[in-house]
């Protein structure tokens, strides 16, 4: 064969072996995806092992005989057409799977914030998708994930976050059954609406100085209250769970640890580092909690003493109690972010909320944020194959309760593109309609908390602060969640001031 033709050959083989790699390159290359990689150690660094040695077996096979080249460019071929033939949506039809792609190297889900509602749409309420090699069955309509869960709650096990791993009895939301009905029995009795209550003094305190501080550090460009909002609740749930007072030097200890442990950042961290910060923060809670037994400020960690004297000693319980506040202050901050965000679109609610002597608009601010932004969805993993309207779901395949998407029904709220806080007005929605605090026996424990802390939050915000947007751009999807663009800005300014 003459020269230029093996050359071209040889090229052509190269060009397919690059090829087909594309698509996991580009889901690796995207930010959305490394946000997500975030939470899970080890991960980034076997993955960019898996490039690097790919990228040296393709070098390799450039200088290798063309036979040679040529058979690995027809597996890859080979490879990547049966990939493309399992993405087709009635994959597995005659197995009885719900429609739906399981291409693994979509980025749909963390692209595009419509693209599940685009799915539903398509497909109808139950679906497949694939999700970085991971099969997963929606299920829209939170009626039907009620039912199905009923139905089918011994099948499904909650699967956990790497966090998990750092406690010794696994963090409440993945604990097996047995483990999980104590621990919740026991948070539930302590963290009641009695003591939130009781803390809300605490709270407005807090609120405060967050807002001093936004309104002080503001300038014409604009602060990101991102940081700000993470300390609001942060310091907030520490005074509350530990019976902490405003200047505690606790206080400025667990708050220097706490970036340590972040459960979207360790991957960043050396497994030492977490765990030695993750022990100090132990001792420190375990001492708060001695100490809550004598003292007089109503705290969680007085119900947990007054139930169980031992409380300080449980190693799971205190490695729960640091990860509640971790996850839940960083949603709770994450909820507030969203409430700022709608405020900026939607002036006509921010000056209602400024104007108004109604204490409940703040309230529903909140409620239609979590209806339209900040919902969680929920996952549990399949331990035996079920079905699901006439679907089979198999073994090790994942479920996914799609809570954000379902409080997007026009069967269930009118208009529901629109964001208007007085649908909440009145009797509060059935559980078959809103669900931002999940579904089942693994309900939010903070339910009552995250309510109150945000609006302890937002009606000093509306009545006593002026803001404007500075910079802004489209939305992102986060380590768990969408947010807004990290370019978010706000100038912020005090009326008093
Ligand atoms: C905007 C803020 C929050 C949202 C939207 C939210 C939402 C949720 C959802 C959807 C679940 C169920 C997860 C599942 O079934 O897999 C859950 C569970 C849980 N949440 Fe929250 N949460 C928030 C804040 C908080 C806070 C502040 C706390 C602190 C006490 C908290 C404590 C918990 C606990 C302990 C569980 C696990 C309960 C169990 O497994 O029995 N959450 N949350």
């Amino acid at each position: 064969m003459p020269d230029t033709v093996l050359i071209v050959l040889r090229l052509v083989a190269l060009a397919v072996l690059a090829g087909v790699a594309w698509p996991a390159l580009r889901m690796a290359a995207s930010t959305a995806f490394r946000n997500r990689l975030g939470a899970h150690p080890g991960l980034p660094h076997l993955i960019l092992a898996a490039i690097v040695g790919y990228a040296g077996v393709v070098l390799a096979l450039a200088m290798a005989p063309l036979p040679l080249l040529a058979v690995a460019a027809a597996a890859a071929l080979v490879v990547a057409g049966l990939a493309h033939w399992r993405a087709r949506p009635d994959f597995g039809r005659r197995r009885g799977l719900p429609p739906g792609s399981l291409a693994a190297t979509s980025l749909a889900l963390v692209e595009d914030h419509r693209h599940l509602l685009d799915q539903a749409r398509l497909h109808g309420p139950v679906f497949k998708i694939g999700r970085f090699g991971q099969k997963i069955v929606c299920v829209q309509g939170l009626e039907r994930c009620n039912a199905l869960l009923r139905r089918h709650g011994d099948d499904l096990v909650s699967g956990g976050l790497p966090f998990d791993r750092l406690i010794p009895g696994g963090f409440i939301r993945y604990m097996p059954p047995d483990r999980h009905a104590r621990y919740r029995r026991l948070l539930a009795g302590a963290l009641t609406p009695e003591l939130v209550r009781a803390g809300r003094p605490l709270m407005a305190e807090e609120a405060a100085l967050a807002l001093a501080a936004m309104a002080g550090q503001s300038t014409a460009t604009g602060i990101d209250p991102a940081p700000h909002l993470l300390r609001y609740t942060t310091r907030s749930m520490l005074r509350l769970f530990l019976g902490l007072g405003r200047d505690d030097p606790m206080l400025g200890k667990a708050l220097a640890l706490y970036p340590v442990i972040a459960s979207a950042n360790l991957s960043r961290r050396t497994r030492k580092r977490v765990s030695a910060a993750l022990a100090t923060l132990n001792g420190l809670f375990a001492e708060a909690i001695r100490r809550s037994a004598s003292g007089s400020s109503p705290s969680l960690a007085a119900g947990l003493v007054a139930a169980r004297t031992d409380a300080p000693d449980d190693p799971t319980l205190l490695g729960n109690l640091v990860y509640m506040i971790e996850t839940g202050g960083r949603d709770t901050a994450d909820l507030l972010l969203w409430v700022l965000k709608e405020l900026a679109d939607h002036p006509d609610q921010a000056a209602e909320l400024g104007r108004t002597a109604d204490p409940g608009l703040a309230r529903r601010i909140v409620l239609e944020t979590l209806r339209r932004e900040q919902s969680e969805y929920v996952v549990r993993r399949v331990m035996r194959p079920i079905t699901v309207e006439g679907y089979t779901v198999p073994a090790g395949w994942l479920l996914r309760f799609c809570v954000r998407e379902s409080h997007r029904d026009p069967a269930v709220f009118a208009d529901p593109e629109r964001f208007d806080p007085d649908r909440f007005l009145g009797d509060p929605p059935r559980a078959n309609a809103y669900a931002p605090f999940g579904l089942g026996v693994h309900t939010c424990l903070g339910r009552s908390l995250v309510l109150a802390l945000a609006t302890d939050f937002l009606t000093p915000l509306g009545g006593g602060h002026d803001w404007r947007v500075t910079a802004d751009g489209p939305r992102v999807f986060g380590s768990f969640h969408w947010m807004p663009s990290r370019r978010f800005r706000l100038a912020f300014s005090s009326r008093a001031a």
